[in-house]
């Protein structure tokens, strides 16, 4: 699979470990930085992973910043991206499964690397269910971005 991997100088080393990790797994990943610990701001970095998901240029991204909460907001910001924050493995692969999640959010700052691969792992084996209900309530997230997008000023 074609992952984009991005960070910010809160996830960078975990970025490069997972970058390892995925090549090593067999997938190609399209590395959107930042890949020094200077400070940058993580919505720059999740727009560059978003953009890669959303131009076809990846089929998921993975964004790694201190907590992953921040990275997790910006993404959800994007519409067309469903990001998902996971440090276990249950909700990286049922995230996908039920939620159709296409992009995941790591702390950097809270989780171990191995484990950090093992819900990597996860995420990446995963696919959407398309089972009816599922279908149901993702269209139903859908509509609510839609509408989201129709109250902006
Ligand atoms: C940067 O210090 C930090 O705020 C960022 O990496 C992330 O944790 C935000 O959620």
């Amino acid at each position: 699979m074609r992952i984009a991997l991005g960070a910010d100088h809160g996830g960078f080393e975990l970025k490069a470990f997972l970058q390892k990790f995925l090549t090593r797994e067999g997938h190609e990943v399209v590395n959107v930085g930042v890949d020094a610990p200077q400070p940058v701001d993580y919505p720059d970095y999740t727009r560059k992973a978003a953009q890669a998901v959303l131009s076809g240029q990846a089929e998921r991204g993975i964004m790694v910043c201190g907590s992953g909460v921040g990275a997790c907001i910006a993404a959800n910001k994007i519409a067309g991206i469903r990001a998902a924050l996971c440090h276990d493995t249950f909700s990286a692969r049922q995230g996908v499964e039920d939620d159709d999640a296409n992009f995941l959010c790591l702390g950097g700052r809270i989780i171990g690397s191995e484990l950090a691969a093992e819900v990597v792992r996860a995420f990446v084996a995963a696919r959407f269910s398309q089972a009816e209900r599922h279908v149901r309530r993702r269209d139903k997230v859908l509509a609510l971005e839609k509408e989201g997008r129709a109250q902006r000023p």
